[in-house]
């Protein structure tokens, strides 16, 4: 790709990471990606924001080709997807000053030996003058990390969002064209990336929204050209009031558990409650922490290996439970052969959620009719605490 203009002395440089299929080792990218930059030229002053990943480096050279002087390189963040090309840039410039927060430097420093003479750090608010153009700078930690700011660009009213309202989306368009498409990936972003510091991302809405911004540029997927889409959407997603949903990720070995999550889901469909289930043995789990954006309750299905749970059902719980979606209720089934403490060690990996246990449901063997019946109990219980919630209209 080559550089885009955005607005008048203001462009997008990175790169579209279209086969990445695996971030951090951890997420699941069924989209690709994109490593976003922007270049702001002021009647004085020139500055890059962010970078790209290092094997896409030359890519951003080529888009650099023709630029003179870069002034200021700015590091909303120092993670390696968009400050991994920093110290490339600061060889090639070598008047660049790097400009982040003061829990930046270290980072850049520690994680990427940028020289740290190299390096300016800004307080929350402070601005840089480009001639014509200012960058305010709008610490927001844990925007994924905790060194993170956004930038902001009030002459052209644009913001330099860092990883927050990205998406982990490859797409041929600059802009979001089509908001349903975007807004799955948008989420399944969200559920990865912020969902662990939704609170905060509370506060740093409130803090953001008093700029009328024309385009939200994030360092991750397509930009947004009416931002109340991507906000709006952060807005639900971070409210404290979870949906009558019930997530049920799940895994079944010689079909017990299987027929137990099938009775659950329609016995909760039975009673009003909507279900997504996510099986263990193939889900991509990218899909269980959107569902877990809104879920009210989360039912774990699990066989017991051993004396313990499947585990694939230990790694969906302890995601689970970094995550800290805002889920309210919880609860365990399976099956075992002989022996098991499936139900007290899934409770403890989740304990982080403070979950209220609704009634497990543990069987040995394959499911009877005095099992199915405790399923049924399961499921008012399940409704009972949805109704307590007012998540769920009383049926008279
Ligand atoms: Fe896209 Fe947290 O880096």
């Amino acid at each position: 790709m080559k550089r885009r203009p955005i607005t008048q002395g203001v462009s997008w440089l990175g790169a579209v990471d279209w086969g990445r299929r695996l971030f951090d080792a951890l997420i699941p990218l069924p989209d690709g990606t994109s490593y976003n930059a922007y270049l702001v030229e002021g009647a004085a002053k020139t500055a890059l924001i962010d970078t790209v990943d290092p094997p896409f480096e030359a890519e951003l050279f080529a888009q650099l080709d023709g630029v003179e002087r870069i002034d200021y390189l700015v590091a909303n963040h120092a993670e390696q997807d968009h400050a991994g090309s920093v110290g490339a840039v600061l060889d090639r410039f070598p008047e660049a000053v790097v400009l982040c927060t003061p829990k930046c430097k270290p980072m850049l420093v520690d994680e990427l030996h940028i020289d740290a003479g190299r390096v300016r750090t800004v307080k929350d608010g402070e601005t840089v003058d480009l001639g014509g153009r200012t960058l305010e700078f709008i610490h927001l930690p844990w925007v994924h990390w905790p060194e993170t700011m956004v930038t902001w660009l009030p002459e052209d009213t644009l913001l330099f969002s860092c990883d927050l309202f990205g998406s982990h989306l490859a797409q041929s368009e600059l802009f979001v064209q089509d908001e349903g498409r975007v807004y799955e990936p948008a989420k399944r972003y969200y559920a990865e990336i912020m969902m662990p510091f939704r609170k905060l991302i509370q506060k740093h809405l409130e803090k953001l929204a008093g700029r009328e911004v024309s385009v939200i540029c994030p360092s991750h997927g397509p930009l947004h050209r009416r931002p109340a889409f991507i906000v709006d959407a952060y807005r639900d997603w971070t409210s404290d009031t979870p949906r009558n949903l019930v997530a049920i990720p799940w895994i079944s070995m010689h079909d017990s558990t299987r027929q137990m999550v099938d009775h659950l889901t329609a016995a909760l469909a039975e009673r009003g409650i909507a279900v997504e289930r996510f099986d263990l043995a193939q889900t991509d789990i990218g899909r269980l922490a959107e569902a877990l954006v809104d879920a009210a309750t989360l039912v774990i299905g699990t066989p017991t290996v051993m004396t313990g749970a499947h585990p694939n059902v230990v790694y969906a719980a302890y995601l689970a439970n970094a995550l800290r979606p805002k889920a309210r209720f919880g609860s365990v089934i399976g099956s075992y052969g002989w022996a098991t403490r499936a139900v007290d060690q899934v409770a403890d990996l989740v304990k982080g959620l403070k979950l209220e246990l609704v009634a497990p449901v543990m069987i040995k063997g394959a499911p009877r009719a005095a099992d199915f019946a405790a399923l049924d109990a399961l499921a008012d219980g399940i409704a009972a605490k949805h109704r307590d919630a007012g998540l769920l209209p009383d049926p008279k």
